[in-house]
């Protein structure tokens, strides 16, 4: 047995063993018996200790120009193209999703961090003419405090780069709380932003559980900020507590997005962009596509080319380049997707393939999970209205576009949607009317870019939206500045 390596929580810019001395593991979900990494189990007392140390470095951070904090976040740009392969490889051994895909989730931060780092020379405000003479007015952005950034599994370094890169560089300090589920990618991303010359203070991380640190994180009176990607049910407690102190929150939460395939799509299209969008990172995506609302002309077709591909995927281990999707991430997880199985069943959905766990003696020691269809669903069964996030995708027939646009827009979520069709009238009404934050024609309802804005409608969030400028809306506060240069009092409003 090769020995099981500990990792630390970093504070102030030193590595710390929690003061509890007490840890947790973290275990490859592909086979249990192997400890990826055994990560401090962080007492109210490191924490506190964090939050200190971020509202220590907030006025020098603060006060360093923007254009130089922007530089450090370039070299963070660098080290992780440098790294990307190792960082990709711990990602599919902590987190499970196949290797393709979690180098597809260090090039999400890599593209985040080249991207923001050149806001530090931007960060635009606005001029604009004074209703007096003499009189200047314009409006510039200022950092909010320190920052909660509270992360989930299944983008470990792509999504804290949406929080930490955005916030760093408008000058705010973090304490970052990953998922226990995949510490180590967040570890790694601590350790790259100290070697690229982030001061001591400004980024701090505590691993441990939502209950022991997660919450006294987002109560403490020194955090400012809480960002926070993961399920509905715990963004609301978060929007609960934070609203009590009157705290700036960022909520990114559920969904249940839905791809059309109207009746003159590119079949062959949609399949790909389908099972993309339903069995990529195992459905384990916020934007994963859960529903496929298909023409009723090419129901059957459509189905059967569907079944025939969801039958073929190879299910195995994320590090065997010829597998097309991994386990799921822990066994509570798997419980829920079983369990929506058995509703989905209860409910009168067909299920045409998939549905249990796989059984075969290569899966016993990890979470897999057979890729799963329904037919026959309607839109007010369970398996259509709640987040499963496993692979399981619904089928749901609709007569036209009006009633595909109705279906998509039943649903408490809004973050992604997508329609496969060759006729642009039929993509631009659609298009203005599925309420989502995001749309894809004739591609998937997966692989947003960070250049524009991520985040959803209704119970997806709490209007924000992370990546592209839209970040800066999060993680800045606007100032109002007038300069009066005529020597008189001149009175606004008074002398127009
Ligand atoms: C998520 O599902 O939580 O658009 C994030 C995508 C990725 C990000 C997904 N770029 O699917």
């Amino acid at each position: 047995m090769t020995k099981v390596k500990t990792f630390k929580n970093y504070i102030n810019g030193k590595w710390k063993t929690s003061s509890g001395r007490e840890t947790f593991d973290n275990v490859n979900p592909a086979d249990t018996r192997q400890v990826v990494g055994r990560f401090q189990k962080s007492t109210r007392k490191d924490l506190n200790e964090a939050v200190a140390a971020a509202d220590g470095a907030l006025p020098a951070w603060r006060k360093t120009p923007a254009p130089q904090r922007g530089e450090i976040l370039f070299r963070v740009a660098e080290l992780l193209v440098k790294q990307k392969e190792s960082l990709a490889r711990n990602m599919t051994l902590e987190m499970g999703k196949i290797i393709k895909e979690t180098r597809g989730d260090v090039q999400e931060a890599i593209d985040m961090a080249y991207y923001t780092a050149g806001e530090g020379r931007r960060m635009l405000g606005e001029t604009v003419p004074s209703e007096l003479k003499n009189k200047f007015s314009m409006s510039v952005r200022m950092p909010v405090g320190v920052v909660a950034a509270i992360t989930p599994w299944n983008f470990p370094i792509a999504i804290p780069s949406w929080k930490l890169v955005p916030a760093l560089v408008c000058g705010n300090t973090v304490v970052i709380k990953p998922a226990s589920d995949t510490p180590l990618s967040v570890f790694s991303f601590v350790k790259l932003c100290e070697e690229a010359g982030l001061p001591p203070g400004v980024l701090n991380m505590v691993t441990g559980s939502g209950e022991d640190i997660g919450t006294p994180l987002i109560d403490h009176p020194d955090v400012d900020l809480v960002s926070f990607t993961g399920s509905t049910d715990t963004g609301s407690i978060v929007a609960s507590h934070c609203a009590k102190q009157m705290k700036r929150y960022s909520l990114e939460m559920g969904g249940k997005n839905a791809i059309v395939v109207m009746d003159d799509a590119d079949l062959n299209l949609a399949l790909e962009g389908v099972l993309w969008g339903a069995f990529g990172t195992t459905g384990q995506r916020c934007t994963a596509c859960s529903r496929v609302i298909v023409h009723k002309k090419v129901l059957k077709k459509f189905t059967t080319m569907l079944l025939e591909r969801t039958r073929a995927l190879r299910v195995g281990d994320g590090l065997n380049e010829k597998n097309e999707m991994g386990p799921l991430v822990n066994e509570s997880q798997r419980q829920k997707v079983l369990n929506y199985c058995k509703i989905g069943v209860e409910e009168g959905g067909k299920l045409l393939t998939g549905g249990s766990y796989l059984s075969e003696k290569k899966y016993k020691n990890g979470f897999f999970f057979e890729p799963t269809l329904f037919a026959d669903v309607s839109s007010k069964m369970r398996v259509a209205q709640e987040e499963i996030f496993g692979p399981v995708l619904s089928i749901i027939s609709c007569s036209n576009l009006d009633h595909a646009v109705q279906i998509v827009n039943d649903s408490k979520f809004g973050l992604s949607s997508a329609i496969y069709t060759q006729d642009i009238n039929r993509a631009f009404r659609a298009m203005e009317s599925l309420d989502t934050g995001i749309t894809y024609i004739n591609s998937s309802t997966i692989g947003a870019e960070i250049q524009l804005p991520f985040g959803g409608t209704k119970g997806t969030g709490n209007g924000h939206r992370e990546a592209g400028t839209a970040a800066l809306e999060i993680f800045t506060e606007w100032k109002a500045v007038y300069v009066d240069y005529s020597g008189t009092l001149q009175k606004a409003q008074i002398e127009n």
